[in-house]
Order: C-alpha cells, then sequence, then structure tokens
C-alpha cells in the first residue's frame, strides 16, 4: 500500500493568503495542515507517498512594504519541497511527481501510475484534515479487497462537493459539485484505490471546468460494475478550503490542547484554560484563556488573546484583544481598541492604530483582501 498527497491546486478561496503560500501549507494550530494528513498516512502504516506538486506561476501583487506592483514568482512547488523534505521525520519515504498544471485530481492520479507500480494506494487532499485519521479505513479496505472505497460524510453545503446516491449501502452514482444534489452526503478528500483506477481515468473526459475529475473516474468504475465500497464517517472531517474551515478546524484541534510553556511569562498575567507558549516568547501584563497557542519568539503585551486562536512565530500583539483567530509569522497587531475576531491574518501583516490626521482607516490590501470595519 502506498499514499498519493495532492498538494498542488491555487486555493483561490483562501486567497490572498494563497498568493503567496500553498493552501496544503497554512497552519492550524500551529502546523501545516498538509502534517496532519501526512501522520495520519504514517500512523496507517505506510511508508512510500507520492506528493503531486505544480509548477511555479508568475503573480502580479504589492510589495508589502513600498506599495509598488511587483511580479513575483510564487513557488509553492520550492515551499512543500523545504517543508517536508525527503519525509523521514515523519517516518515516509517521499518521492515529488510534478503535475504542470492543475488539469484535476484524476490527472494526479493519471501521472503517478509508473509510482504506484500496479500498488493498491490512498489518494489524500492535502487540504483535508480527519480528526481521528485514516488507520481504520485502511484497514477495512485491505479486508474487503474492494477496487475502490470512498468516505462519504454528511454536509451542509453539498453543492461545494462530490455528492453521493446511495441505494442501501451500494453508491449508484456520483456526481460532481451539482447544481440540485440528491444527498447530503458529501466525498471526502480521501480516496482508496487498486489499479484499476488507471483504466478509469483513461476512459473519462474533462469536465465542463476542463478538469478530469476523480468523481467520473470513481463513477466509471461504478458504471463498469466494479465494487466501490463507500463508508460514511462520523468523527470530525474538513476540507480547509475556506477562512470559516480553516478556523473550525484550528477550533476542532485546539480542543485537546494540554498546556506546555517554553516562554516567559510575567507574574501579572493571567492564564486561564490550556496554553502553549513556544522558546524565547514574551508575555508581559496579559489574559491568555485557552485553548490557544503561541509560537516561538513571539511578544504578546497589555494585550488579550482568547480562545481558539493560533499565533505564530514572530508576532507581536501590544495593546490588541483577539479570539477565535489565525495570526501567521511575524505579523504586528497593536494599539485596536476593538477585539479582532474570527480572523485569518497573513504573514508580516501590520494591522495597528495611529494618531495621524485626519482620523480614518488607512488601509494597503493586496488583491482579495477581507476587512470588516465595525
Ligand atoms: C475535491 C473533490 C470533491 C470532494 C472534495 C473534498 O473538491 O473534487 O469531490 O468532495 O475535494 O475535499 P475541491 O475541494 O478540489 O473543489
Amino acid at each position: 500500500m502506498k499514499a498519493l498527497v495532492l498538494a498542488g491546486g491555487r486555493g483561490t478561496r483562501l486567497r490572498p493568503i494563497t498568493h503567496t503560500r500553498a493552501k496544503q501549507l497554512v497552519p492550524v494550530a500551529n502546523k501545516p495542515v498538509l502534517d496532519y494528513g501526512l501522520e495520519a498516512i504514517a500512523a496507517a502504516g505506510i511508508r512510500e507517498v507520492g506528493i503531486i506538486v505544480s509548477d511555479p506561476r508568475e503573480m502580479l501583487q504589492p510589495d508589502h512594504r513600498t506599495g509598488e506592483m511587483v511580479t513575483v514568482l510564487v513557488n509553492s512547488q520550492a515551499e512543500i519541497r523545504a517543508a517536508v523534505g525527503d519525509g523521514a521525520k515523519l517516518g515516509l519515504k517521499v518521492t515529488y511527481i510534478e503535475q504542470e498544471a492543475p488539469l484535476g485530481l484524476a490527472h494526479a492520479v493519471k501521472i503517478a501510475e509508473d509510482f504506484m507500480a500496479g500498488d493498491s494506494f490512498v489518494m489524500y487532499l492535502g487540504d483535508n484534515l480527519i480528526k481521528d485519521g485514516i488507520t481504520p479505513f485502511v484497514r477495512e479496505f485491505e479486508a474487503e479487497k474492494p477496487d475502490a472505497q470512498i468516505l462519504l460524510a454528511k454536509v451542509d453545503r453539498p453543492w461545494e462537493f462530490g455528492v453521493a446516491e446511495l441505494e442501501g449501502e451500494r453508491v449508484v452514482r456520483l456526481e460532481e459539485k451539482p447544481k440540485a444534489p440528491k444527498s447530503d452526503l458529501a466525498l471526502v478528500g480521501v480516496y482508496l484505490f487498486t489499479a484499476s483506477i488507471f483504466d478509469a481515468v483513461r476512459a473519462i473526459k474533462p469536465s465542463a471546468r476542463g478538469e478530469l475529475e476523480i468523481t467520473d473516474a470513481i463513477q466509471h468504475l461504478i458504471s463498469t460494475k466494479r465494487n466501490v465500497r463507500s463508508h460514511i464517517i462520523n468523527g470530525w472531517w474538513k476540507d480547509t478550503g475556506r477562512v470559516e474551515d480553516l478556523l473550525e478546524a484550528n477550533r476542532i484541534v485546539l480542543a485537546d490542547l494540554q498546556t506546555r510553556i517554553d516562554g516567559k511569562v510575567d507574574d501579572k498575567t493571567v492564564i486561564e484554560g490550556p496554553v502553549q507558549i513556544g522558546a524565547g516568547t514574551v508575555v508581559e501584563r496579559a489574559h491568555l484563556r485557552g485553548p490557544l497557542v503561541i509560537g516561538a519568539g513571539a511578544r504578546i503585551a497589555d494585550s488579550y488573546i482568547g480562545p481558539f486562536s493560533a499565533i505564530a512565530d514572530g508576532v507581536q500583539v501590544v495593546k490588541a484583544e483577539i479570539e477565535h483567530s489565525i495570526v501567521l509569522d511575524r505579523s504586528e497587531i497593536r494599539d485596536i481598541p476593538q477585539r479582532i475576531e474570527s480572523s485569518l491574518i497573513g504573514r508580516d501583516v501590520v494591522v495597528t492604530a495611529s494618531a495621524a490626521r485626519p482620523s480614518a482607516h488607512r488601509l494597503m490590501l493586496g488583491d482579495t483582501c477581507r476587512v470588516e470595519l465595525s
């Protein structure tokens, strides 16, 4: 058994964060989403992993200091290779497989055929997070030996997913992002395949959005009378494609946090609930109400950090209040009278009050940013 992890794609629903970073590396509780998937694969006893990465792309965006528009090479592939390396630290043996363009999940399967060399494999979409891992599903697949096995979960917005129609326990039809979904059972981004999937991906044609859809390939297996098992999962699962989903994932992961304080906390600071503070971080005159995590080398002063916050390395929060938010590396939040909540703040961002007249909001935002002021 091998694994195929998808870490390409554009991450359009998480822009602007994904203008400069692979969506699979956006952290949940200060750990990249991708790591949770790789750890789940390792825990299931799988060692050989192929990671699908995309080519670098050029983007026009404002320079964060001068505001001038500059062309930057966004190389999410290099970032993923740097973060995961050869996989040894997770007990994995990683091979990178380049996809020249985002031509669909089934296209990713197609280009992995040589790597799989006839073995069965679990395909894991790198932005999916399954809290309880995948071990039981892998064991079930190995025991029952179907041609393919899909995982399904009840969702509120089925039109945003691949949707399954069941008759009893049998999958009769799958449809990718249907306008009128026949059920509320979405395809989870974790699939188990035998080599029969390669015939299916060769047989299908690109969809209306120009991609080879994995949903169509599995539908082809069903139509040609192959044995496709389904398993409805009851545990927590999330496709972290949208900000709301990332914040929810952050909440779920932080709910199990254990206290660990490696940084320096002064005696004027009040700590309630589980809190993690990384090495070299200084906390002064603050109120920390967990569960929350603060990375290394950060500074929190005269501030309140509330439940379900993940503050990354090198962040400074001074005279501000933050709750239920994710703040990425080295950002600075200073002198903000209102509480910031349910926010995703990127890297090297500065949010600050200014005494300059006229009194006004002065913004320098990249493309596709979203700001809600009260
Ligand atoms: C993909 C699949 C979809 C599946 C979803 C799960 O959609 O095409 O069938 O339900 O992943 O995360 P995407 O998130 O790439 O739009």
